[in-house]
């Protein structure tokens, strides 16, 4: 049974583009593999964030993940800053990693924004992605379009600490969905969806009431063309809506287009709106009932943390012994 390791930022509110890039398979997952999957709050704090905040964001989508159908017998969900080994291991990799790499990280430039005043955490943030993934030996990662680069990095982490030291890691590989793994923003559709770089009329959150999703999808740009057709530099608004639908239903983007065929816009983005609201009304239903008791959310974290703890002692003792340090006695 192959491991798998995946991670979600509690800060920024979630979004149909989480859900379809990496929530839904993380659900998918759990029946034929070993899942592992954490809630990076070690990540949220390379940029400032309230301490309240951070501490209801965290509760907060774990009871999100559990909504989505996350099953606490068969994976194991906790909050990275619970398993202290992550950042043992970060600083281990740090001696591996080098700071041209790291400068080459697109999320980097794209966050920094070329400030000098960000933190050395930002800067650092893929070799703690590296250590989260590497901690527990996993094979597969699913992520969506835009993590693809950082798993790049992390596959070449290990690579080179293994051939310094001898085989300690597995080498990871990035399961990136064939649908669903770039949803791009509605208003400004050459942007992916996303609460920090993207608008807030174009960004579908998970918990939008039924309404809020029916007007940002109706209000959605598109052009003068008039024909639901993917044409990524003529119509990217549209061909964004047809890749949302595409990864909601399942259905290839071709079939769509045979679908609306001689249909508007208006009958097509009506069809989206109602597909995405199907989509999250059971999981906000869910998410309302679990919410009520949140002394079970702590409870559940605590069992995922001290699992993941259990796999994680193992090989950071294997990697000290590799590096040579030093027996404890
Ligand atoms: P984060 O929290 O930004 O996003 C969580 C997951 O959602 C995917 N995603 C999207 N997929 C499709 N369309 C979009 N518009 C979209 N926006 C986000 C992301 O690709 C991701 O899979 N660095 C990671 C968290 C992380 C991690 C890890 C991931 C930390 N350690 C180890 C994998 C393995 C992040 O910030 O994801």
């Amino acid at each position: 049974m192959a491991r798998i390791f995946s991670g979600i930022q509690p800060t920024g509110d979630k979004h149909i583009g989480n859900y379809l890039g990496a929530i839904r398979h993380w659900v998918a997952g759990q029946t034929e593999h070993d899942c592992l999957y954490s809630i990076v709050d070690l990540h949220s704090i390379t940029v400032p964030v309230e301490p309240a905040a951070l501490r209801e964001a965290t509760l907060s989508l774990a009871t999100l993940l559990f909504a989505a159908g996350l099953d606490p017998a068969k994976s194991t969900l906790f909050a990275q800053s619970h398993v202290s080994e992550h950042m043992e291991l970060a600083w281990y990799l740090n001696c591996t990693a080098t700071m041209g790499e790291l400068r080459r990280m697109t999320q980097f430039k794209d966050k920094s924004g070329g400030q000098e005043s960000v933190s050395v955490g930002l800067f650092d943030y893929p070799v703690l992605q590296a250590a989260d993934v590497l901690l527990y030996q996993a094979g597969l990662v699913p992520v969506g379009e835009d993590q693809r680069q950082h798993l790049e990095l992390m596959r070449d982490i290990a690579i080179r600490f293994n051939g310094r030291y001898g085989d300690t890691f597995v080498v990871p590989q990035a399961q990136i969905p064939p649908t669903g793994a770039r949803i791009v923003d509605l208003q400004e559709p050459t942007k992916k969806m996303s609460t920090t770089g993207g608008t807030e009329q174009g960004t579908l959150l998970l918990l939008d009431s039924p309404a809020r999703l029916r007007k940002k999808v109706m209000s959605a740009v598109t052009d003068s063309d008039g024909v639901v057709r993917a044409d990524p530099e003529n119509k990217p608004g549209i061909t964004g809506l047809l890749s949302l639908l595409s990864a909601i239903e399942d259905v290839p983007i071709a079939s769509l287009e045979e679908r609306y065929d001689g249909k508007g816009y208006g009958d097509f983005k009506r069809d989206v709106a109602e597909a995405v609201v199907a989509l999250v009304e059971p999981l906000q239903a869910r998410h309302a009932e679990l919410s009520s008791d949140p002394g079970e959310v702590v409870r559940l974290l605590k069992i995922g943390a001290d699992h993941a703890r259990s796999l994680a002692v193992p090989t950071v003792e294997l990697v000290r012994e590799r590096i040579g340090f030093a027996p404890r006695g």
